[in-house]
């Protein structure tokens, strides 16, 4: 965990070595550390200065997955790092408490980047969060769990080769980088910050008990009241936190098993490949319960979007033609800006063809539908990622700049599916 208010955060792009499995060391990639990158922890209304520096051999284009910044802050590929060169960020902060986090968006190698490391979580803090009697001991009672999936040759390295058309999953389900972990947890209620960091994995997660957990925040902040529910549907790129009691002083394990046709969040094709454990909570009683949190009945006031202020309605058919992964036809180009949006404006974006995982940069959105349907209740808050279920539609409001140099990315969060071209450009003016 670094403070952001401590001084600029420096994130350096290295090469690592790191035990999945407490045994075999695999050489990794991480910023300032050996795999993945620090917790960086800010608050709305200040300004975040970072560091990257880069010492791979080869360039890297970070990205803040669910800022509000501009195009020019915003890490897509057209800011790439080259080897050994830096780039000094400073990141008003502008948007409300959430679960973000930051990634390689390196152009046509974002996949390989974030399995071999390259991504972190990013917090922010706002007055709201400031003020809810929610858990917020870091590392005892409020935990990063970054879910995501490996696989590993003979020799201990990092396997990447389910690549092709399909999409990427490996064998071994890791939090935070730890193969099926045990986590201690206070006899009490305890927050996850969960982040499907997966390359390719959609994830069904439920405790092998089958109890009831509180869904309090997702992509973008937290939802209006918290929502009870007893298993959760997690896309590649999505955040959601939730509470999970253990007051019962019972240990737990988290599961992902297959979801059911007909959620509304299941897609068409077997998206969870069988059933994984992800990990297991044990309650030490010697750590000590926060008494002051509770599961609040109220969270947050959203500024609700109205379909009527909408002056256009943008299409995107995601499709695989001639087995060239598209977005109304067209692979990523670059050189190309596929829209040119209205700053301020309200947008509808409507999203169809095959199933995918649709993620827009410098916003966070409202879901109006998925398939057809009204979306679950724990979809009702900011978010920007939306598995599209063969569809799905989405209200939006850009209110920050992107430029033709540095426009902002629309693309399917699957990650192979975006460097193999299933992303598009646009501009906010
Ligand atoms: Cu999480 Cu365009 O990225
Ligand atoms: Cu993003
Ligand atoms: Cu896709």
């Amino acid at each position: 965990l670094v403070n952001g208010s401590d001084g600029p955060v420096s994130l350096k792009m290295q090469t690592g070595l790191w035990s999945f499995d407490g045994k075999i060391k695999t050489p990794t990639w991480g910023l300032s550390q050996d795999y993945m990158g620090p917790v960086v922890r800010t608050r709305r209304g200040a300004e975040l200065a970072l560091h990257y520096e880069n010492t791979l051999a080869e360039a890297v284009s970070i990205h803040g997955h669910g800022l509000h910044v501009t195009g020019e802050l915003d890490g897509g590929p057209q800011r790439a790092i080259r080897p050994g060169t830096s780039w000094s960020p400073i990141l008003p902060i502008v948007q409300e408490a959430a679960t973000l986090w930051y990634h390689s968006h390196t152009h046509k190698r974002t996949g390989p980047h974030v399995y071999n490391g390259l991504a972190g979580m990013i917090v922010i803090d706002d007055d709201n969060s400031d003020s809810l009697p929610l858990p917020r001991r870091y590392g005892i009672d409020d935990l990063p769990f970054i879910v995501q999936d490996k696989d590993f040759n003979q020799d201990g390295t990092l396997l990447y080769n389910k690549v092709g058309l399909g999409r990427f999953y490996a064998e071994h389900m890791t939090v935070n980088g730890i193969i099926q972990p045990r986590v201690e947890v206070p006899k009490g209620l305890v927050r996850l910050r969960l982040l499907n960091g997966s390359n390719g994995r959609f994830f069904n997660f439920t405790f092998t008990d089958t109890r009831v957990f509180h869904v309090i925040a997702g992509d973008g902040g937290f939802l209006e009241e918290p929502v009870e529910v007893t298993t959760l549907f997690v896309a590649p790129g999505e955040r959601y936190e939730l509470l999970v009691d253990f007051s019962d002083g019972l240990p737990a394990t988290l599961r992902s098993v297959q979801a059911e046709r007909g959620e509304g969040t299941s897609p068409a094709f077997n998206p969870i490949q069988g059933e994984q454990t992800i990990c297991t909570f044990e309650v030490n009683p010697r750590i000590a319960p926060d008494l002051d949190v509770r599961v609040p009945p109220r969270l947050n006031d959203i500024a609700w979007l109205d379909p009527k202020e909408a002056h256009i309605t943008r299409h995107f058919t995601m499709a695989t033609i001639n087995r060239k992964m598209v977005i109304n036809g067209r692979m990523m180009d670059m050189a190309r800006i596929d829209h040119r949006v209205q700053k301020g404006a309200v947008e509808i974006w409507d999203l169809d063809g095959d199933v995918h995982n649709f993620h827009a940069h410098g916003c966070s959105f409202q879901v109006l539908s998925i398939n057809g349907k009204t979306p679950p209740a724990h979809m009702k808050c900011w978010k920007d990622t939306v598995i599209t279920d063969a569809k799905a539609s989405f209200i939006v409001r850009f209110d920050h700049t992107a430029s033709d140099a540095f426009p902002y990315m629309f693309h399917c969060h699957l990650l192979e599916h975006e460097d193999m071209g299933m992303m598009g450009q646009f501009t906010v003016e």
